[in-house]
C-alpha cells in the first residue's frame, strides 16, 4: 500500500520549469545558440552545471574556461531569481493544493525530490515550507537524475520503502530515476517516452486525482 508521495518541484508543484527555460534561453541567445521548448525537454530535471554543458555542446567551436562557465551559471541563476521573485501561493499549479490536501487527510507522508538549489526559497514563496516532511538537499547527493538516488533518499527520509511511495515528475530524467528506484511513477505533461515508461500519465496537474491514482495503481498489480 502507498504511504508516501515524492514530488519533483519545478513543473510539478509550480510552473518554474518555464522560468528555468526562459533563463537558459537568454544565456544560449547570448552565445548565438538557439534553443526552443522542445529542445529544452532534455534540460528538465538536470542540474545547473550539466544543463550548461548540454547547451555548450550545441556550439562545439565555442571553448569556455572554468571562469567563463561559472560566470554564465551565475548569470543564469541571477536572471532565474528575478523571474521567481514575485511568485506566491497563487502560482501553485492547478490541482496541486487539492492533491496535497487529500494526501494529508489520507495520512500520506510527503517529500520533495528536486535537483534545484532554489527549492527551499520557492517552497517558502509558495507558502509550502511546512507541507513536506522532507526536502532532499541536492548538494548531499552523489548522483543526479536520471540516477535513482534522490528518490531512494526521499523514500528513506519518509521512513518508507520505494514501492510504498509514488513519484510525480514532469521530466524524462525524473521518470527514469523514479522507475529505477522501484517506485511507481506519475508523469505530468511529458510528450514522449524512451526506455522508461511511467505507470500513469496525465497531460497536466489539474487532472491529478489521488483516489483515481490509487485505484489505477491497484489495478496494475
Ligand atoms: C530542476 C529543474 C532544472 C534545473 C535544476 C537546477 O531539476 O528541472 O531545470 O536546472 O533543477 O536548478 P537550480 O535552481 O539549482 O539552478
Ligand atoms: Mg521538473
Amino acid at each position: 500500500t502507498i504511504k508516501g508521495l515524492v514530488f519533483d518541484l519545478d513543473g510539478v508543484i509550480t510552473d518554474t520549469a518555464e522560468r528555468h527555460f526562459l533563463a537558459w534561453q537568454r544565456i544560449a541567445d547570448g552565445l548565438g545558440i538557439s534553443i526552443d521548448r522542445e529542445w529544452n525537454e532534455r534540460l528538465k530535471g538536470i542540474s545547473r552545471t550539466e544543463s550548461l554543458e548540454l547547451i555548450l555542446a550545441e556550439a562545439p567551436t565555442l571553448i569556455l574556461d572554468a571562469a567563463g562557465k561559472t560566470q554564465l551559471l551565475d548569470e543564469k541563476n541571477a536572471h532565474y531569481l528575478e523571474l521567481i521573485a514575485e511568485i506566491t501561493a497563487a502560482d501553485i499549479l492547478p490541482g496541486i493544493p487539492e492533491l496535497l490536501e487529500a494526501a494529508k487527510e489520507g495520512g500520506c507522508r510527503m517529500a520533495i525530490a528536486s535537483a534545484s538549489k532554489n527549492a527551499p526559497i520557492i517552497l517558502a514563496r509558495l507558502g509550502l515550507s511546512d507541507t513536506f516532511d522532507s526536502v532532499i538537499d541536492p548538494d548531499a547527493l552523489t548522483h543526479n537524475k536520471p540516477h535513482p538516488e534522490i528518490f531512494e533518499k526521499a523514500a528513506q527520509a519518509l521512513g518508507l520503502r520505494a514501492d510504498e511511495c509514488i513519484g510525480f515528475e514532469d521530466s524524462l530524467a525524473g521518470i527514469e530515476g523514479i522507475k529505477r528506484a522501484g517506485m511507481p511513477a506519475v508523469a505530468i505533461g511529458i510528450p514522449t517516452f524512451g526506455q522508461w515508461i511511467p505507470d500513469i500519465e496525465v497531460d497536466a496537474t489539474r487532472e491529478l486525482d489521488l483516489k483515481k491514482i490509487f485505484s489505477q495503481l491497484a489495478m496494475k498489480e
